[in-house]
């Protein structure tokens, strides 16, 4: 797809869109994915609210659903803050550590390796002691350096891949670990999911819903601008601290992009 000159924001993953090469069944779970009912603990989106939503808002009975359940046990490490500074990209890369499961989100571009592992490696963290890893997309910028970890499971949109053992199941609802959970947020791409992660002083959101704090509010790369604000705004009902990724984190407020 031409999409012609890139704007400052542009990806390094110019031209990769996954909707291009998906085939027919493979689109079908996507749509399912966007308008059906979560698999497991998060509720269906309904008009419905109830009072005490974060920041005085009030939270969609679904909302409150997707927090209900989320333990508050987990301990989140951003190994690689992201930026765009063209030609440089490097992604958000985190370490997410919740009862025994050790969870790398995003291990896409950066500088160098190290600045993945020397960090990880400071947090007493080695290579093999990660359980998992979670994609929360498929451009480059966020999934290049998969293979520094060991063959674990590896969580996207639709599916969890180990080795060459490929399971099929829509990620929204799926529970990493009592405080870890997948949701489905496509936007950015029709394949994004947001890691929703429940930690002692914040709900976060490990996210591409936003590349930075500022949006930018048009993703120069969403398809659907209306879907990508309703799925902004299922994690603001939620999240407490957005952990964005291509800038540092932020907590939310009124001037966030919707
Ligand atoms: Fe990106």
């Amino acid at each position: 797809m031409d999409r012609g000159p890139q704007p400052e924001w542009a990806c390094p993953s110019v031209g990769f869109h996954v909707r291009d090469t998906v085939d027919e069944e493979t689109a079908t779970m996507r749509i399912t994915a966007v308008i059906e009912p979560p698999m497991t603990a998060v509720g269906r989106i309904s008009g419905a609210s109830v009072p005490g939503g974060v920041g005085g808002r009030c939270r969609s009975v679904a909302s409150v659903r997707q927090v209900a359940e989320l333990e508050r046990t987990a301990r989140v490490d951003v190994l690689v803050e992201g930026y765009v500074r063209m030609p440089h990209v490097a992604g958000t890369v985190s370490l997410v550590r919740d009862a025994d499961r050790v969870v790398i989100v995003d291990p896409g571009m950066v500088a160098d390796r190290d600045l993945i592992l020397r960090p990880l490696a400071e947090l007493g963290v080695r290579p093999e002691d990660v359980t998992d890893v979670v994609v929360s997309h498929h451009h480059l910028d966020h999934t290049l350096n998969v293979a520094l970890f060991p063959v674990v499971p590896v969580h996207d949109f639709q599916s969890v891949i180990e080795g060459h053992t490929f399971i099929r199941r829509p990620a929204d609802g799926v529970q990493l670990s009592p405080s870890i959970r997948l949701l489905a947020t496509p936007g950015h791409t029709p394949q994004d999911i947001t890691t929703l992660v429940g930690t002692p002083d914040d709900v976060m959101a490990l996210t591409h819903l936003w590349w930075t704090e500022q949006g930018p509010a048009d993703d120069p790369y969403c398809t659907d601008r209306e879907l990508l604000r309703q799925q902004r705004e299922r994690v603001l009902d939620v999240a407490t601290l957005i952990v964005c990724a291509h800038g540092p984190a932020f907590r939310p407020n009124g001037s966030t992009p919707r």
